[in-house]
Order: structure tokens, then sequence, then C-alpha cells
């Protein structure tokens, strides 16, 4: 293809045969893979077995550490059983020393490492990395237009090639439902909603890098017995103030806010209310030597007053479902404009309520577990489901229906799996859920024992450590937002007084930017460490380190030396080099050595670690590979400016480094500048401060 004609011209200088061609090697997405390919050919000449067996035994190195490919000898099952020991210490000492592609070997045990020759890295990835652009590592960019892949398309110069497009017509993208941050209407917005919010928002974004379609949902607590207590607080703090009807919108014009605290004002109320029945209750159940089983048992008194005017709602009377409408719609209001502030979108707001609004998409699901036996009715009246009876003992028991007929959680994600279904006929469904895992699986197994096994196997929980419910003081999503840019603009003014040259021009908007950056780096780095850490105002706040700002001041620190080493020429013509004549004039054996050469090494693993990211859905591996570039980039920028110093010092006036290198390190500083911004985009990370 177009993209490797540069580079067969570069192996035709090398004297080099065409590359070999193995089916596995992902020449266009994994530069990695054209070195594999190379070694592969020579292992199995060296050996002589099948060539395929060759490219299998090879991988590329866990940590740099360890080479960049590594020959894993027993995966060549050879026949007769070779010691592997001696055969390692052959193959290190019959591998051509003189291979343009590789320095010399060395045996680790029974496997054989391989460096990269560093001669050959920068000639082959660094054009690699700008032809790709916001693709490299990320193989399906979306369509809306990426900081700096816009020169490209606006370069008027006709014999630059445009990004290649994709090789062949995609089959069909599959299909992914992804759930996530799903407050609760009324609730306070909590450590794991948060949280759930930037994973789910990563878990979208590399499913679509990965060329999934993807459809966004938060699923909103807007149904069940809290809705109750939310709408009879209403009916008693506001219906008398200002009339049933009132309400809702009428909290003031504050563009939804001031009805949003009022929701949130209202419900909180109710909640204190409840607060020493609750209490009462479980002394009660306590003296009585019995084990405390919620609220349910109550007869009058606060909970079945809620449970009446949950009643009404899910009998359908009028008045409570225009009340329930209001609050809603205040809510997703609410919400809908501080995810904008996030960064993050939603396709669909649907929330518990969905299927209970449409009694058939209830109905059916429980005509479908009645019909396969799944199940009962319980002493008390209640429907559940006794997973012991379907040799799932371990999920215990859960509950379709209350003794009321009201629905629960359980039965309305029950549910709501077969509606989505029918709506959006999904390959995979990911819940994105802060703890919960014995309710997922229940759910999951009630999906397969009513008759859809196929689709059970659809679904996935994402969980995580859920932390302490409250980020820091906030209740709220918008107080939790203004906090952070206040924390972060302090931080930021306090570091522009000490440095302003390492400190991005911020205009507000940047900070605010920057301030969700932070959130989210915070956020990634706190979940699943510990319990006890919902704000960390030093992780939030410092601008070095494996922190938000850390990442963003570091990319601020190369963009300028970026447009620091630019020719002038070049930089008035719109940065029209960044694509297909990379390389001119640029002496790539200023970069042989460290820290230059390790940071090649560096960017060449960046698709691998989105691939892993993408199995494992975990953000872990981009993020720390995102520090480890910025803390090798930092070794780099680090001799550029001793240079100057020293130049400065000896009062040449010019630079000391010689034009041919600063082209070099200027490509260099540019496929970094590609590959930070790539792996941020896929955090939901935006960097500000760049040219
Ligand atoms: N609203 C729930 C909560 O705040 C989270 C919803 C999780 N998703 C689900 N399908 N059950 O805990």
């Amino acid at each position: 293809t177009r993209s490797l004609a540069g580079l067969a011209a570069l192996l035709q200088d090398l004297e080099l045969e065409a590359i070999p061609e193995f089916p596995s090697a992902d020449l266009l997405r994994q530069p990695i893979d054209i070195f594999h390919a190379y070694l592969a050919d020579v292992l199995c000449q060296l050996v002589g077995c099948d060539p395929q067996k060759a490219y299998d035994a090879i991988q590329p190195a866990n940590t740099t550490g360890n080479g960049d490919l590594d020959i894993v000898l027993p995966k060549l099952k050879l026949p007769g059983g070779p010691d592997l020991q001696d055969l390692a210490a052959d193959l290190v000492k019959r591998f051509p020393s003189t291979h343009p592609l590789f320095a010399i070997p060395f045996k680790d045990g029974i496997h054989v490492r391989f460096f990269l020759s560093p001669k050959i890295l920068p000639r082959v990835l660094l054009p690699y990395i700008l032809d790709r652009g916001p693709s490299y590592g990320i193989p399906h960019t979306p369509p809306h237009p990426q900081p700096h892949s816009v020169n490209n398309n606006g370069n008027p110069n006709p014999s630059t090639p445009p990004p290649s497009p994709p090789p062949e017509p995609e089959p069909e993208p599959k299909k992914l439902l992804v759930e996530f941050s799903s407050p609760n209407l009324g609730q306070e917005f909590r450590t794991d909603h948060l949280r759930s919010t930037i994973l789910g928002a990563f878990v979208a974004n590399v499913h679509e890098a990965m060329g999934w379609q993807v459809v966004r949902v938060n699923y909103l607590g807007d149904w069940g017995k809290h809705i109750g207590l939310l709408g009879l607080g209403w009916m008693r703090y506001v219906g008398e103030e200002e009339g049933a009807a009132g309400g809702g919108g009428g909290g003031g014009g504050g563009g939804g806010g001031d009805a949003f605290r009022r929701v949130q004002e209202i419900y909180g109320r109710m909640e204190d209310e409840v607060k020493p029945h609750l209490a009462a209750k479980r002394r009660k159940a306590a003296a009585g030597g019995e084990g405390f089983d919620g609220e349910d048992e109550e007869e009058d008194g606060i909970f079945a007053e809620r449970d009446r005017a949950f009643k009404r709602l899910e009998d359908g009377d009028g008045q409570a479902v225009e009340l329930w409408e209001k609050l809603r719609h205040v809510s997703v209001d609410y919400y809908a404009g501080q995810y904008r502030r996030m960064g993050v979108t939603f396709d669909d707001y649907s929330g518990e309520s969905l299927v209970c609004r449409n009694p058939e998409a209830v109905a059916k699901a429980e005509k479908l577990l009645r019909e396969k036996g799944v199940s009962q009715l319980a002493d008390d009246g209640s429907l559940v489901i006794d997973f012991s009876q379907h040799e799932a003992a371990r999920w215990g028991q859960a509950t379709l229906r209350a003794k009321d007929g009201l629905t629960t959680y359980f039965l309305r994600d029950v549910a709501t799996v077969l509606d989505r279904l029918e709506d959006y006929s999904f390959d995979r469904l990911i819940y994105v859920v802060g703890e919960q895992d014995l309710h997922f699986r229940q759910v999951f197994k009630a999906v397969e024992l009513l008759g859809r096994p196929d689709v059970a196997k659809r679904l996935h929980h994402l969980t995580f450590t859920r932390g302490p419910p409250q980020w820091g003081d906030e209740h709220i999503l918008g107080d939790i937002l203004d906090r952070c840019e206040e924390y972060v603009a302090t931080a930021v003014a306090v570091a522009a007084a000490d440095n302003p040259d390492q400190v991005p021009r911020t205009a507000p908007a940047d900070l605010k930017t920057m301030a969700v950056n932070s959130l989210v780096v915070h956020e990634l780095n706190t979940r699943n460490k510990a319990h006890t850490i919902g704000l960390d105002v030093e992780m939030l706040t410092a601008t070095e380190g494996e922190t938000g700002l850390g990442l963003q001041f570091a990319y601020v620190r190369l963009c300028h030396r970026i447009e620091q080493l630019q020719p002038r020429s070049e930089a008035a013509a719109g940065e029209g080099g960044s694509g297909g004549g990379a390389g001119a004039g640029a002496d790539f054996a200023s970069l042989w050595e460290a820290p230059w050469i390790e940071l090649l090494r560096l960017l060449v693993r960046f698709p691998a670690v989105t691939t892993v990211a993408y199995k494992s859905l975990e953000p872990g591996p981009v993020l720390g590979y995102l520090f480890q570039v910025v803390e090798e980039l930092g070794y780099c920028l680090e001799d550029v400016e001793e240079e100057e110093e020293e130049d400065a010092a000896e009062g040449s006036g010019a630079a000391a480094a010689a034009g041919s290198t600063r082209a070099a390190r200027l490509l260099l500083f540019k496929g970094t500048r590609q590959v930070l911004e790539n792996g941020m985009r896929l955090l939901n990370i935006t960097p500000v401060g760049g040219s």
C-alpha cells in the first residue's frame, strides 16, 4: 500500500528483501510487526522450522529492559525436544552479526532477546507515526477533526499524500452498548458514579478506536421506592408552598441548576426523616434475634407512605406521573450540562423507568421467567428467583416483585436487557458499575435461565472499588467540577508565577479543560488503590509526576520546544512538513543514543498498549505508558535545555546543534506529541496549550 511505499525504498537501501509475508503481521498498525516478520524469516532459516511457527514463537518484549523482541524457544515446539538453553546460546552465536535491523541478541534462559537497531528505528518509526497521525495506535479514528490532523488536510502541497484510507472495506462494525455513570434522581452523585463516568468514557472510546459502533447509555435511577420518597417530599414541602403542579421548573431561572438543587434538597430532607425509622427497625430486629430484612415489613408510617407513592407511579396515576416527569426533566437537563463540561456525551438517558413505563417490556421478562419455571411465589407473596433451584445456589435468591406487587431494581435490570436487545441488537453490553457484583451475576443468570444464554454471554460487568461515598465535601456533580476548577486554577497560577514558560497560556476555557483532565487522572489513579481515598488534593493538583497537570505541563513543554525547533519557512507554511516529507535533511544519527533512542523504543510500543487496554478494559496501561513517555521525554528535553544553556554561556548566539540534528529532534518530538495526544484522547483527556 501507499503508506509502506517509503518504507520499501528504505528497505532497498538496506539491501533487505521485501517484508516477508505473515498473515498475522499487522504492518499498517504495528510497526514492530515489520521487524517481527524479518526476525521470523531469519529464525526459520536458522532452525529449519515452519515460518509461521517461527513467527508465533516471537513476541514483543514485556518491558523495555528486556529488549524489543523476544524469541520464546519452547513455543517453537521443535521435534526431538532439543536442549533449549543450548539452542538459545547457539542461536545467539549464529545470528548474523551484521543484520541491518537488529543489534546482536542476548540469551536469557530459554529466551533470545533482541534490540532493534538504533540506526534503523528512527528512520522506520518516525515517518510511520507521522503518516498515521491520529490513527497511530488507534486504527479507527472518529470522524471529528483532531488538533494536529487538521494540518495535513489543509496542506495545499499536492505532492504530500493524504492520510491513507483504511485498507479494505471493513466488515459490519460490531455494536457495543456501554452503560455508565447512572446516578439516582434526588440522591447525591457519589464517588462511584464519578469513577463510572470516567471509566465508561474510556471503555466507549477504546471500542470506537477498535472499530466498534458504540452507544453510550446513562441508566438513571429514575424509578423505584426512592422516587416515591422524593414525590412524597415534593408534595409535602413544595406542594404546600407552590401548589402541586408548580414546583419543577419554578425553582428559579438558574439554567436548571437551582431547580436541580431544590430536588436534591427535598430528597435530603426526606432521607433525614427516614433515618431514625430505619435505625429503630434495626434495633427491633436485633432485639428480637432476627436478621434485619430491610424496611419492607412496615405496615404504615413513612415507609408505607413512600411505597404507596411509588405504587401510584407504577399504576400510572396521572398526577404522580406528571410530577415524576417534571423532576426527571430537571435532573436530565442538569446532568447533560455537567457531563458536557467533562466532554462526556450520552446517546440515551433511558434509565430504570423505561421498561416500567412500557408495561409490556416488564411483562415479557416475567412471562419468560414464569414459562421456564424460573420464578416462584414466595411464602410472603413476593415473586422471587431461588437460584439454588437452578443449579446456581451461590447466586442466592433475588426478588422480582415485592409482596405489594412493586417492581424491583433486579426485575428492571432483567427486563431492560431484553428491551435493549430489541432496540439495539447489541453484540456486547458492558455495565460500568462500582461493586454490585452479586446483583449483576444474578441478572446475567436470570437472562440465561429465561432462555437467552446467547444474550447472557454478551453481558459484562466492569466493576471497581467504590471508595468513600463523597468526593471531598461535594454532593453533586457540578460542585465537584467547580471545586476541581478552583483547585486547579490555584495550582496553575502558582506554577505560572514560578515558571511562566512551562505553563499553558490559559484562557479560562483551557483551565476548565485542565481541571477535568486532572480529575480524570486523579480518579484513574485512586480507583482500585484504596477504599479511603475520595479526594486527594495533592494528587489532583501536583504539577509534576503522575498527575493530570504533570501530563499537561509535559505536553506544553513539548509543544513549546516543537515550535522553537520548527524552521521558520516551514512554520510560516502552516506546519506542512509533518506529513509526507518527513525526514528530509534530518540527521538520525543524533538519535542513536539514550535518551533519544529510549524514547523511540517507547513510541514503537504504543499500538500494543492500546490493544492491551482494549482487551483488558483497563485504562491503567495507557496512563502508565503515557507517564513513561513523559519521563523519557523529560530527559530529552533536559538535554536540549542544557545545550542551550551552554550555548548561552559561550555566547555563540546560534544554536550549537546542527540544523540536521534539530530536524531529527523535531520529528521525534512531533511523533511523541502525536502519541501523547492519541493516548490522552483514549482516556477522554483533551490536552490544551498546544500551538
Ligand atoms: N443507579 C445505580 C446506583 O446508583 C447504578 C445503576 C447501575 N446499573 C444497572 N444496570 N443496575 O447505584
